[in-house]
């Protein structure tokens, strides 16, 4: 199964999606959409990490395809909205740690897109925004969610209603990117961090993920008692006994995921 709007590369245990319009600033239509879907669900156990991150030296993803939008109905508009809800979220609930490499604009469901991810790394060029109210619309692929509970709510009313974009320094200061870096440096910066990620213990990351993720849904008390559940898990596994053994025969851990 061939892609046409993207590339799915695996090297060793870090896989790399490139979303591939670069004509188009990598805009996200139905059918990338899909094709996103279709790669994510196509990731085996192999995979430790995975960058996303867009074609060319322009934009990461320039949103959502207007051109695309221009002709939806009001049903085809919720069944595309769904549509980015359901491929982001699987994104989102990836076993793995999910880089966002993002190398330019990131504008609607492209800041969208990179707010599924677990973290962002910028390079110097690139821009945020959500600039759906300059369409008349709102952001239809959770900005209106996501971005607040990254930044908090007044910082993702500033960036919702204005719809200005941000550079990547200040997107830095508001906590929406973890690294601001040379846009020659960015996917070997990615690379380095998936690769350390890739290296611990991949029941440890996956439950690790699992506990930020499902705790922040919940009030302290019941996330902590999800904590404490998922650490009991963790004695379950192949993995801490062999992260165990090799800290007290002072050897690397060789981890085998299970
Ligand atoms: N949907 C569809 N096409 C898009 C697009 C999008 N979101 N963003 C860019 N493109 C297309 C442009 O229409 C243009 O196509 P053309 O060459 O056939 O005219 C091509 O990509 C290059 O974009 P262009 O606008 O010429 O580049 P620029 O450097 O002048 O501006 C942006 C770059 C990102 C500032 C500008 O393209 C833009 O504002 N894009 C829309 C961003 C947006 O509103 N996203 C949210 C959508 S919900």
């Amino acid at each position: 199964m061939d892609f046409q709007n993207l590339i799915l590369e695996t090297e060793g245990p870090v896989a790399v999606i490139t979303i591939n319009r670069p004509r188009v600033l990598n805009a996200l239509d139905g059918p990338t959409l899909a094709e996103l879907g279709r790669a994510v669900a196509r990731l085996g156990p192999e995979v430790r990490a995975l960058i996303l991150t867009g074609a060319g030296d322009k934009a990461f993803v320039a949103g959502a395809d207007i051109a695309f939008m221009r002709g939806l109905s009001p049903l085809e508009a919720r069944e595309f909205a769904r549509q980015g809800h359901a491929v982001l979220t699987a994104l989102e609930k990836l076993p793995v740690p999910v880089i966002a490499a993002v190398n330019g604009f990131a504008l609607g469901g492209g800041c969208e897109l990179a707010l599924a991810c677990d973290l962002r790394v910028a390079s110097d060029n690139a821009q945020f925004g959500q600039p759906e109210v300059n369409l008349g619309i709102i952001a239809g692929f959770g900005g209106s969610q996501r971005l607040a509970r990254l930044v908090g709510p007044g910082l993702a009313k500033e960036m919702l209603f204005t719809g200005d974009r941000y550079d990547a320094a200040r997107a830095r200061e508001m906590g929406l990117v973890n690294y601001v870096v040379p846009k020659e440096e960015l996917l070997p910066v990615c690379r380095d961090l998936a690769g350390r990620m890739a290296r611990r213990g991949p029941v440890a990351v996956n439950l690790t993920k699992e506990a930020v993720n499902q705790g922040l849904q919940m009030d302290l008390a019941s996330a902590l008692a999800l904590e404490s559940d998922l650490f009991a898990v963790c004695f379950a596994s192949q993995d801490r006994a062999e992260g165990m053994d090799a800290f007290l025969q002072k050897r690397q851990p060789a981890f085998s995921g299970k």
